[in-house]
């Protein structure tokens, strides 16, 4: 998952030092894969509250951030696995041996054959291989039934089917069966579900928010009303023109527990069933991020907003930024080297095996109300 994990090392972090201690919440409108919400709340006492359009990102950020303790990880691992084996050891799936185009095609007639494990029928012989695919469909229905617990446990398998996903960075479009693809589909169809699931469950189990604060899955725009003068905002918002949910779609349905119907080679699903942004539109973008800059100034609250410097394909750029921002706070800037994912570029490379990311610059701007 892209994510502003490697801003964190640099500069995000240590202006997250100087502005975080003092404000009464941090609150992360976009959280994505929840890395800055989860840096706040392990470093600094004060509640953080991320929200985003899409369930996954909210499972990964309110695993940590809605629990003040470590989770009794080996319990819970031993009584889940044992529930889920029960439900996998039923369709015993055909093993990987090789990957060819044959063992592919038979890898998916299988999985399109198996109406009650709904992750497998839409993803099996795609995205996983049918071993993997039943293990998650089993590791999803069989979650412990309880918070904290059960959010822990959806967020390390949702880490997990990223791990094995064999697509490149995300999951717009699975590898397809060719000479030059077959190594990275074997290697991302060999790891082991289960051993994944076990080792990050118990990673993610001691990983803890020091005040708890919560997720929730929010339009940014709508979150905004909410923001107190003594709040620190985070705003990272999409700088791409094609929907976030079409590059994620697979998690978000390892997070709603069903793909629903799906359809072409991205085994994408209904558009209902994907959440759409006005900032991943041309015709939107400015006037949702001129809104909501709007908003937290009215607010009264200090908000840290990240953005490429460059024009991005959703029509905004640094430049535009800046300017939105300088109509309603005084600003501070600051530009880094980063590197983004090509997510949303007029061309989504696939078939590499590798995330397509480039070296760019990408600016910091540090807002105080006027
Ligand atoms: C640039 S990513 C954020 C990455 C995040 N900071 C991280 O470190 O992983 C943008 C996120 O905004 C979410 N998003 C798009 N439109 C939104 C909206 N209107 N309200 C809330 N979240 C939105 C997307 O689902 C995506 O997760």
């Amino acid at each position: 998952m892209g994510s502003k994990r490697s801003m964190l090392l640099n500069g995000l972090g240590d202006l997250l030092a100087s502005s975080a201690p003092g404000a009464g919440r941090f609150v992360d409108l976009f959280a994505g894969s929840g890395a800055v919400a989860i840096h706040v709340a392990t470093k600094y006492e004060m509640p953080v509250l991320a929200s985003d359009l899409q369930q996954f990102s909210v499972v990964l950020a309110g695993a940590v951030l809605e629990r003040k303790k470590a989770l009794p990880w080996e319990e819970c691992w031993n009584d889940w696995h044992q529930r889920a084996e029960r439900i996998y050891m039923r369709y015993r799936p055909a093993r990987l041996q090789k990957v060819t185009r044959q063992a592919v095609m038979d890898f998916r007639t299988w999985s399109e054959g198996q109406d009650a494990l709904h992750l497998t029928k839409a993803y099996g012989g795609h995205y996983f291989s049918p071993v993997q695919a039943t293990w998650i469909d089993a590791l999803r229905r069989t979650l412990p039934a309880k918070p904290p617990a059960r959010t822990v446990a959806l967020a390390a398998l949702l880490h997990v089917a990223s791990k094995c996903a064999a697509s490149p960075g995300h999951t717009a479009q699975p590898l397809q069966p060719a000479r030059s693809a077959n190594p990275y589909i074997f290697e991302a169809w060999s790891r082991d579900v289960p051993t994944l699931t076990r080792m990050l469950l118990q990673s993610l189990s001691k990983i803890f928010a020091k005040r708890e604060g919560t997720a929730k899955v929010a339009d940014a725009n709508e979150a905004a009303d909410e923001i107190r003068p003594s709040d620190l905002v985070f705003v990272d918002p999409p700088y791409s023109g094609v929907q976030y949910s079409r590059f994620y779609h697979v998690l978000e349905s390892i997070a709603r527990g069903t793909a629903g119907e799906v359809s072409g080679s991205g085994r994408n699903p209904e558009p209902r069933m994907r959440p759409q942004s006005d900032y991943s539109l041309k015709r939107g973008a400015k006037g949702a991020l001129s809104e909501l800059l709007g908003k937290i100034a009215a607010n009264g609250a200090r908000a840290i907003l990240t953005f490429p410097a460059h024009a991005c394909s959703n029509g905004l750029s640094g430049d535009i930024v800046r300017e939105l921002a300088r109509e309603h706070f005084q600003v501070i800037e600051k530009l880094v080297d980063s590197k983004f994912s090509t997510l949303g570029g007029s061309k989504v490379e696939v078939g590499n095996g590798r995330a397509a990311r480039h070296a760019a610059q990408e600016l910091i701007l540090c807002l105080t109300p006027k």
